[in-house]
């Protein structure tokens, strides 16, 4: 209840979190979860889900995400404008983002990027507002969360272009694992989602074994991309344990190894 009280400071609560599972990517907003959102958080706590950043994707899923806070403490909020949702970016909007991040209403800027895949169109816009959020975090140094599909150079010529300035989180990472070293030299850490449960996620699985565990982070994306066994079905916050056991596995280490790692490395995304 206290703890309710002082939400804002959601990024001082991680140091003294208790040792868990982070979910470090969900989109709760989503009607799908949102009509359950007290089921969603009584499920995290029961499989030692401890923390949940929720990723909002517009100036209205920030303002939702406060209230959700205000209530879930265990939540923290990235905010920003989506590679494929880039038509609210308007200058008031801007500002608006600016303003919870000086508040510290949102702890990062994302998720942010490029999607050659779902949207061609507008390629040059994509890469405006990519450009104009990096430059808002390095402003306000803080770290960003990023979206890429089918853009994997065009994303790492930009963040190079920056020169070691950005840091932040390649989130839902499925490509190769000498572009994960090449993005890790950059600042930024490797999350992994529900893909690494699957079968077939041969480079997904590459990665996990061949990066070391200080430069990893696990998340669920929900809803979407749910983990095996669930695969099919909506993806919660909770199934993030799926994940982390999973990449426990692969790495030969105990949960609790597992989870301490990647609450040191979040951490490390706010210096
Ligand atoms: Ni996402």
């Amino acid at each position: 209840m206290i703890y309710s009280i002082h939400s804002s400071l959601s990024s001082v609560l991680v140091s003294k979190m208790k040792i868990g599972w982070m979910d470090t990517h969900a989109h709760v907003m989503d009607a799908s979860l949102l009509l359950q959102i007290d089921d969603v958080i009584k499920r995290c706590i029961e499989n030692d889900v401890v923390s949940v950043t929720l990723i909002c994707m517009s100036i209205e899923e920030i303002e939702l995400g406060i209230r959700l806070q205000s209530k879930y403490p265990m939540l923290e909020l990235f905010g920003g404008f989506h590679p494929v949702d880039i038509t609210n970016d308007s200058i008031e909007n801007y500002q608006k983002l600016e303003e919870f991040i000086i508040n510290g209403k949102i702890v990062g800027i994302g998720e942010i990027g490029l999607d050659f895949y779902w949207d061609k169109q507008y390629r040059d816009a994509q890469i405006v507002a990519f450009r104009r959020q990096c430059e808002l975090a390095i402003k306000h140094d803080v770290p960003i969360n990023i979206h890429m599909r089918d853009a994997t150079q065009e994303v790492y010529d930009i963040i190079s272009s920056y020169k070691g300035q950005l840091r932040g989180v390649m989130h839902c990472y499925s490509g190769s694992v000498e572009m994960a070293k090449a993005f890790i030299k950059q600042g930024f850490l490797i999350s992994l989602g529900g893909i690494l449960t699957f079968k077939n996620a041969k480079s997904v699985i590459e990665v996990a074994e061949e990066i070391d565990l200080e430069h990893l982070l696990i998340e669920t994306d929900s809803p979407y991309l749910t983990p095996h066994p669930y695969r099919g079905k909506l993806n919660e916050p909770s199934y993030v344990a799926l994940v982390g056991e999973k990449l426990a596995s692969i790495k030969n280490m105990e949960h609790f190894t597992i989870q301490t790692q990647m609450q040191k490395n979040y951490k490390r995304l706010f210096k």
